[in-house]
């Protein structure tokens, strides 16, 4: 049992409303977003008469499914400010992503929309089981990334101590981890891995800090890490979801005391699960990619976003509102390996299982002629002593036998020392590295 579980009493009357109440406020505001896009984005009147639907038009919450989907492509079809219902004046903030290729998206919000982002941030952590007064320990990149400024603000209004670190400075963020004394972190998965190592490295143990929960996310990672960083960190370790075309960290996050998936904040965010092939919407519970709309937005209400996040959606436990499942994966983030589908979060299951290994691995797919050749690769734990090379072949033959028998693919795998997978600026795992497109076929 999680040390610290809310008390009924410190959820907000939605968290526990029933289900009819909560549809019936979702409608409200759905039809609200429809009319505030529809007569203030240009984009959105022209997407919404191209496919013959008008706000009016939503009778019930499965109405949603006439209007059209909205991409990332439209947002940089946009660039900057395309896609906002508000004069670029009423902006109290931007923020920006940087993807993977071409330019940039860029978000906005108004004073208001600042005000419900850290009031969901505020709420995800009392679920984490924060408390007014704890100290929160915020290594999340500060800056254009949503993950610093959301998590900092949200856990100021839920009344705790800010400890504004940032990302990067691993060696610092140990040091004030072990003098400031804080209850709660709020990080990337892979980058505590990565402060999880720097305190073997300096002759400490991790387990032994004041640390009583993580509030983990921005990247996919699997139940095996879960386990491996509760262990390691000795804390708990909650789900945080989010991204920042509908805000940022706070869209779901998960219950201490259920541990059971993020929990969606559905009076601020309408999800749907579709087929990412057909578009059709499918039943909860169904695989699919999810899908959501902006119920309360101002700045940039979002019609039917399709995240590319595959997962499903779950009924209601801890709260009155349904779950996600773990994110497999980002749709763009899945390999074709000779015709085998691979998520990086199968390989992490994997690599994960080996004590010698500390969980960061990377994923480099190369064109060998006409086949795709990939090579994993993985870094050994901070040790005392170093690996005999005689080991590290052992634990190379391991992992590539069980990702041959488990996930049906041959892999070329590298072991290598500690520190040696590059970290990136936020914090986020770069899981893949494919060359494919660089080399002449
Ligand atoms: O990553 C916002 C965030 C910051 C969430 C801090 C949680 C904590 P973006 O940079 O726009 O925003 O990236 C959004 O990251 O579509 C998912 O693919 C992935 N992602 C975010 N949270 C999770 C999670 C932030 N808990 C993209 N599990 C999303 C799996 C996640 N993937």
């Amino acid at each position: 049992m999680p040390v610290r579980v809310p008390a009924a009493a410190d959820l907000e009357p939605i968290e526990r409303a029933s289900r009819d109440a909560l549809q019936s406020l979702q409608l409200e505001r759905l039809r609200a977003t429809l009319t505030r896009a529809y007569d203030n984005v240009a984009h959105y009147r022209a997407t919404f008469d191209a496919h013959g639907v008008h706000p009016s038009d939503l009778k019930t919450l499965g109405d949603l499914a006439k209007f059209p989907f909205t991409s990332k492509r439209d947002l940089r079809e946009h660039y900057p400010f395309g896609l906002f219902a508000v004069p670029r004046e009423q902006l109290a903030r931007v923020h920006a992503s940087s993807g993977t290729t071409g330019k940039p998206t860029v978000v906005g919000y108004t004073k208001h929309d600042i005000e419900v982002w850290a009031n969901l941030v505020a709420r995800s952590i009392r679920a984490a089981g924060g408390r007014p007064g704890d100290m929160v320990h915020v290594a999340y990149g500060y800056g254009l990334f949503t993950g610093g400024l959301g998590a900092h603000y949200g856990a100021e209004r839920a009344g705790c101590t800010v400890v504004p670190m940032s990302g990067g400075q691993t060696e610092k963020q140990v040091q004030m981890i072990v003098d400031l004394r804080p209850d709660i972190i709020m990080i990337t998965p892979s980058y505590m891995q990565v402060v999880i190592e720097a305190f073997y490295k300096l002759g400490l143990d991790p387990s032994q800090t004041s640390l009583k929960v993580g509030i983990f996310g921005a990247e996919p990672w699997t139940e095996a890490m879960r386990r491996d960083i509760e262990v390691k960190a000795g804390i708990d370790a909650v789900d945080i979801y989010g991204l920042s075309e509908l805000m940022g960290p706070g869209v779901a996050s998960e219950c201490i005391e259920s541990k059971d998936g993020p929990t969606i904040w559905e009076d601020h965010f309408y999800p749907e699960i579709i087929d990412p092939v057909t578009g059709e919407v499918l039943p909860d519970g169904a695989d699919g990619e999810l899908v959501f709309t902006s119920l309360t937005k101002e700045a940039m209400p979002i019609v039917r976003y399709r995240t590319r996040d595959l997962t499903r959606l779950l009924a209601p436990t801890s709260r009155a509102f349904r779950r996600i499942g773990k994110i497999v994966g980002r749709s763009d983030d899945m390999l074709i390996i000779r015709g085998v589908n691979v998520f990086p979060t199968q390989i992490e299951e994997i690599v994960m299982q080996h004590a010698r290994l500390c969980g960061q691995y990377q994923l480099v797919v190369t064109r060998d002629g006409l086949l795709d050749q990939i090579e994993v690769r993985c870094e050994l734990h901070h040790t005392s002593d170093p690996v005999p090379e005689a080991e590290t072949r052992e634990i190379a033959d391991w992992l590539r036998s069980r990702i041959k028998t488990l996930v049906g693919i041959t892999t070329r795998v590298c072991v290598l020392p500690p520190d040696s997978i590059e970290r990136t600026a936020t914090g986020k795992a770069r899981r893949v590295i494919d060359q494919r497109n660089l080399q002449p076929s």
